[in-house]
């Protein structure tokens, strides 16, 4: 990977504006200077997270996240730095020369292209259905009988792949793309028999898949006939996609999702679509796979709440539970709603309406009841062994909650349940063995720093003010920051002012890469409180703090060093010590 040059990433850093940023993730509250939001990196209801414009970082006085646009992408959309540079350069139109001199830079070459060919692929399907190309109005007429509006085509940008083998193939040659990219793309499938390709998706609705950005990166394709090869076909793993890792809908529901503080999540692409065009904004599909560690992961970063609403059929539903165990690992509140058996959410909304897939909704249960309801319709909850059987099942699942307060009231309500001890119960578990109860770091406002207040406060006044840090050179040095934390990013401004690049937090936070410097930093940043009164004055009531303090502690070095001198009879150096404490004084 060809490193991006420092200039370009103050440059993007300049141009990009975090509070526009950070807008599309969560909704920003004007408040006095700030913008404030609820926190997108934990759970709370009201909002500490506050991002500022002026300075261009955002902090989080709850969970001490903080950082600049380029944090903020890294830490919520897993982007890795170059990505984050060139997501916001992309943003404002700053071009980032391309090196493509290692083999890892060529592999981001080649997803770059795939992604291309997705991006025509989409307008070519999308433009086949709306315009009603190709024989595209059978396509139009199966999605008004799925009752499927025209609005929701767009927003969900559905497409038609026309009954042909070389439909997109022509189409991406016009716009000079090679087949070896289709084919990465999983456009185009290699010939058996002969030399050539054929595409993939014929005669059929074309659901594009598309990740959190809004680029597409797979396709699904419906075909209309009844009975006829399979219902879906669906891209293959590409350099691009990997299924486990992506959700369907996501990218038109995270706001929603967000929003609401909580995430529905279906099986299928009708089961996000319905819905969703019904007002049910905040869902997604696991596209048919039991949720991965990767999807609950991509829901956590817009909330903990999820309630599953998976097809009724009883054979599933044990395996289904067992998959959501995992979810309880990742500390998720899972709730699992029902439906009527043999409908889906699609055919439910169609034959009952939304307002009955609301009532579901709102009466769905903790897993923890639900698990606990099939099991005793499966076992003799009055039998010894069924008690056993049960405990057991439901032993696994209580051992996953990180809470210790939420286990023992589970505990509680197991052991009344099934009229078993709470202790027999204990003693259960302990031989299951209890997944550690560590809370993520980020929820413990742990380490808060106790930083002696006028080193704090005179590093605010120099993010504040970027004459101060160059002038302020001439009168204290790095050694009088008693806080090493302090004294490293009064280094790193030396640094930046003798080379008179600018001292900004956002392009200061660019050169720390520990958690806690960035925290300390942005904290200090977004608290406005810190520095009331006249800066000026301020500012020499500091330095005079400080070299007083440094003056304080030189003394008290040479009053140990005298005393020492005194008890060891050392005279010469007694003499040489006394005459320079008499310099300390009057100096
Ligand atoms: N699926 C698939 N390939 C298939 C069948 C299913 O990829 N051959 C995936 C699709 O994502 C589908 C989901 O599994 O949406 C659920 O499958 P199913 O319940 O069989 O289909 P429905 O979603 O009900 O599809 P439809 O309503 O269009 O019939
Ligand atoms: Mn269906």
């Amino acid at each position: 990977m060809g490193l991006i040059p420092d200039d370009i990433i103050a440059q993007v850093l300049d141009r990009c504006d975090i509070v526009e940023l950070i807008s599309e993730y969560v909704t920003l509250k004007k408040a006095g200077r700030n913008f404030k939001a609820c926190c997108p990196f934990h759970h709370e209801k009201t909002p500490s997270f506050v991002v500022n414009r002026d300075k261009q970082i955002y902090h989080c006085f709850g969970c001490g996240a903080g950082g600049n646009a380029i944090g903020f992408l890294i830490s919520h959309d897993h982007m890795d730095f170059p990505s984050a540079v060139r997501h916001l350069a992309q943003k404002a139109g700053i071009s980032i020369p391309d090196t493509h001199s290692s083999a890892s830079s060529e592999a981001l070459g080649e997803r770059d292209l795939v992604l291309k060919a997705n991006e025509s692929a989409v307008d070519f399907f999308h433009d086949n259905l709306i315009k009603g190309q190709g024989k595209a109005a059978s396509a139009q007429e199966y999605l008004k009988k799925r009752q499927v509006k025209l609005e929701t085509a767009r927003k969900l940008k559905l497409g038609f792949a026309p009954d042909s083998w070389d439909g997109i193939i022509t189409f991406l040659r016009s716009k000079n793309m090679s087949l070896s990219i289709m084919e990465k793309a999983g456009l185009i499938v290699p010939r058996e028999k002969s030399e050539g390709y054929y595409d993939r998706f014929r005669d059929r609705v074309i659901f594009p898949i598309f990740d959190l950005r809004g680029k597409c990166i797979a396709f699904g394709g419906r075909t209309m006939k009844a009975e006829s090869g399979a219902k879906y076909m669906n891209s293959p793993e590409t350099p691009v996609y990997a299924k486990r890792e992506h959700l369907y809908g996501l990218h038109a529901s995270k706001q929603a999702i967000a929003r609401d503080d909580h995430a529905v999540v279906v099986e299928g692409y009708m089961d996000f679509l319905t819905p969703f065009q019904a007002g049910v904004e905040n869902i997604v599909a696991s596209l048919g796979t039991a949720l991965t560690i990767e999807q609950i992961r991509l829901i956590r970063r817009y909330t903990r709440n999820v309630i599953m609403l998976y097809d009724a059929d009883m054979a599933g539903q044990m395996a289904t539970v067992r998959s959501l165990d995992l979810l309880i690992e990742e500390d998720m509140h899972v709730k699992i709603a029902l439906l009527t058996s043999n409908e889906d959410p699609d055919s439910f909304i169609q034959k009952f309406g939304v307002q009955e897939f609301r009532q579901r909704l709102s009466a769905a249960q903790p897993l923890f009841d639900y698990k606990l309801g099939i099991l005793l319709r499966q076992h003799d909850g009055r039998s010894v062994e069924g008690k056993a059987r049960i405990s057991a099942e439901m032993l696994t699942t209580l051992a996953k909650y990180r809470n210790e307060i939420v286990r023992s009231e589970y505990l509680k309500q197991l052991a009344h349940a099934l009229s078993v001890s709470e202790d027999a119960l204990r003693l259960e578990l302990k031989k299951i063995g209890v997944t550690p109860t560590a809370e993520p770091s980020i929820y413990a406002r742990q380490h808060q720093k106790i930083v002696r207040v006028v080193e704090r406060d005179l590093l605010k006044l120099i993010l504040e003010d970027q004459e101060t840090a160059v002038r302020i050179q001439e009168e204290v040095t790095l050694e009088d920051f008693q806080d090493e934390q302090v004294r490293s990013v009064m280094a790193q401004i030396f640094h930046l002012s003798q080379h008179e690049k600018t001292i900004s937090v956002a392009h200061l936070v660019q050169h720390f890469k520990d958690d806690e410097t960035l925290r300390f930093l942005s904290e200090l940043a977004a608290a406005s409180h810190l520095v009331a009164g006249d800066k000026e004055s301020l500012k020499r009531d500091y330095i005079n703090r400080i070299k007083s303090d440094r003056l304080k502690s030189q003394r008290k070095n040479l009053c140990d060093e005298i005393h020492q001198a005194e008890r060891t009879g050392d005279h010469a150096r007694l003499e040489e010590l006394t005459q320079k404490f008499n310099q300390l004084i009057k100096g």
